[in-house]
């Protein structure tokens, strides 16, 4: 069975884009694949969280995966801090990487933009970082998504060159993944392109009714169909893109025919809207507060997660002590 394996900053709360965009793919995929899914709770330290803020963060977001259906029995979900391993490969591929091809990464330049008094050291090897949690399943399959593809390039590259400088085949190059049909795009509630929190336009998975019925009446639209049959302008199209993700399709066949003769109205379309998301994320924010609720269970997770992890880290490692020629325990 082929390894994949996918990162997930802990930056928040997962919300309908990340669920329909990943999380869901992520649940199909630990039937057909060798999964390990982890929080990358070491790559966030690059712009100083508070200490108080490190467990939670990552807690949050465990709980939420789980929520939406990842089994621990079946992938391996860690947070990455838990496998100390990670650090030592990470430093072994640190000696193969040069200094000006860090500094070329967009990523890495665009950071060094926003937080010019920050520019620190693991702000440059986050590839190098990436590359190491990767590396160490010897994974061939990552999930990634436009941004991620330069980083993606330099773990192939941090895998081509060890293999070179040590005249072995021991890394394989790992590959990008796309979810093609499983993922869906979701788009935003301001009637700009996509759901993002940076955008603050979304509808967290935990989030209440009465806060997601009051998003969704507020979301942008305009003056109405102008004319029969009318193309629609993209604020309207994000809402009926919605309903098409949340709703059954008699609903949007209903309100698209409304729209098409003229007397569509809005409010009532959100009216339905709001209420088709409520019952879509109920089931989903029960078992979020059902597993945030049991801390000890969560950490039994953790635990086990971080386990299995640290095997498999630990024969990798290993090895590349043994390639390198050092001592092996
Ligand atoms: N850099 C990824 C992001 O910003 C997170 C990440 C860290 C990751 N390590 C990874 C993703 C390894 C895939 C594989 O989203």
């Amino acid at each position: 069975m082929e390894t994949v394996l996918s990162g997930m900053r802990p930056t928040g709360n997962l919300h309908l884009g990340n669920y329909y965009g990943a999380a869901r793919s992520f649940v199909k995929m630990q039937d057909e694949y060798n999964c390990y899914f982890f929080i990358a709770d070491w790559h966030s330290l690059t712009t100083h969280p508070k200490p108080e803020d490190i467990q939670r963060s990552a807690r949050t977001i465990l709980a939420e995966y789980l929520a939406c259906g990842i089994d621990p029995e079946k992938a391996t979900i860690y947070i990455q801090s838990d496998v100390p391993e990670t650090i030592e490969l990470y430093l072994y591929l640190n000696m193969n990487c040069y200094l000006g091809e860090l500094e070329r990464v967009t990523t890495f330049k665009e950071k060094a933009r926003q937080q010019p008094d920050n520019v620190n050291a693991g702000l440059l090897t986050y590839p190098t970082l990436m590359a190491a949690d990767i590396l160490q399943h010897r994974a061939a399959k990552v999930p990634v998504g436009k941004d991620q593809e330069q980083n993606m390039e330099m773990a192939r590259r941090c895998a081509r060159r060890f293999n070179n400088i040590y005249g072995v085949e021991f890394f394989p190059e790992p590959q990008n993944y796309y979810f093609g049909e499983t993922a869906i795009k979701v788009p935003g509630l301001d009637g700009t392109g996509k759901m993002g929190k940076s955008n603050g336009n979304c509808i967290y998975l935990f989030e209440d009714e009465k806060s997601i019925r009051k998003k969704v009446m507020r979301a942008v639209t305009d003056n109405g169909p102008q004319a029969m049959n009318s193309p629609k302008p993209e604020v309207i199209q994000n809402l009926f893109t919605l309903m098409q993700i949340v709703s059954a399709k008699d609903t949007y066949d209903y309100f698209d025919s409304k729209w098409n003769d003229c007397t569509l109205r809005y409010g009532d379309m959100k009216k339905q809207l709001a209420e088709d998301i409520v019952q879509t994320l109920a089931p989903i924010r029960e078992r979020i507060i059902e597993i945030s609720s049991d801390q000890e269970g969560l950490d039994r997770i953790a635990r086990l997660g971080a386990e299995k992890a640290r095997e498999s880290a630990r024969k990798t490692l290993n090895e590349v002590r043994r390639i390198i020629g050092f001592k092996v325990y």
